[in-house]
């Protein structure tokens, strides 16, 4: 195994109550929300590693952990062995600006902005010459297809092409690690069949880290390398998607497929099972 990437250990996350509402004469205490509880996991370079689990379940405050957005309550985030918590604050914008890129649901586009100075806006803010960031910016918007529209502004675009600007503003900076929260959730289902078609084929030509948190299986499955299953902020299994399928180790994590054709992952374990049978 290589040295991973980003690694989790015992991490903890709970939220404070909002401070006690005074209802007559008593003040009804809330509880605090346990959002993560004792997570471990490790990222190996090169893999798509899903995070998949109900509404609440905690994937997204487990995404932002990994970049310190929302910094543990307890316990220590890694990249590249390197101990987050220790970073300084310039140290830990230039991890986010260039090795831990983040494409959200909302898109989060400037308006105001071009296409182009959409997906050049990561590079403008390295410093990068505006002939060059415009240039790579361009190449970019290519690759996810949107050549065409460079010169538009992202009000001009459907969803889904949005979602390209978002994708390729990320990916212009070359970070080592894409965190991804539900990009594709608010598409229609044909274009986010599209869209995961995109990252797959982008895969293909650059190896890179992606976190991809998601909460439809079906979705999982397609993109995983490896799924982690989240369940009231806990993780409840971490597999490939045959290893899921095959042995749930939850009725959980059995109810999650339900409806979901999973056919090709059972055939794909019966093939390794003839494979590796001596
Ligand atoms: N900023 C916050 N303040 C208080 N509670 C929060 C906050 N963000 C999330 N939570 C709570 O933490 C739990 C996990 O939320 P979240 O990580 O957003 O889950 P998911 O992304 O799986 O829907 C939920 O119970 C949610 O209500
Ligand atoms: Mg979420």
């Amino acid at each position: 195994m290589p040295q991973p990437i980003i690694e989790v250990r015992e991490v903890f996350k709970s939220y404070s109550p909002p401070a006690g509402k005074r209802f007559f004469f008593r003040t009804v205490k809330k509880t605090a929300v346990n959002a993560l509880t004792n997570i471990n996991l490790q990222i190996y370079p090169g893999e798509i590693f899903v995070i998949v689990g109900l509404s609440g379940s905690g994937k997204s405050t487990l995404l932002r952990t990994l970049n310190f957005l929302i910094p543990p309550g307890k316990g220590e985030v890694l990249f590249q062995g390197q101990a987050l918590s220790a970073l300084s604050s310039a140290e830990m914008i230039a991890l986010r600006r260039q090795q831990i890129g983040m494409v959200f649901q909302s898109f989060a586009l400037f308006d105001e902005r071009t296409v182009l100075d959409n997906v050049a806006f990561g590079l403008e803010v390295a410093g990068t010459g505006r002939e060059e960031r415009h240039l790579r910016a361009k190449i970019m918007l290519e690759k996810v297809g949107l050549g065409h529209v460079v010169s538009h502004y992202p009000h001009q675009l459907s969803g889904g092409m949005q979602q390209r600007v978002g994708l390729a503003r990320a990916l212009v900076v070359n970070p080592s690690v894409l965190l991804m929260d539900e990009a594709f959730s608010a598409l229609d289902p044909i274009i986010r069949r599209e869209m995961q078609a995109l990252l797959l084929a982008l895969q293909e030509e650059h190896k890179r880290t992606l976190v991809f948190v998601t909460h439809d299986m079906e979705e999982a499955l397609r993109l995983g390398t490896r799924i982690a299953i989240m369940e009231e902020g806990k993780l409840v299994q971490v597999g490939s998607p045959e290893n899921i399928i095959n042995a749930p180790a939850t009725p959980y994590v059995r109810h999650f497929f339900s409806g979901v054709d999973t056919s090709r992952w059972q055939l794909a374990e019966t093939y390794a099972e003839v494979w590796n049978t001596p």
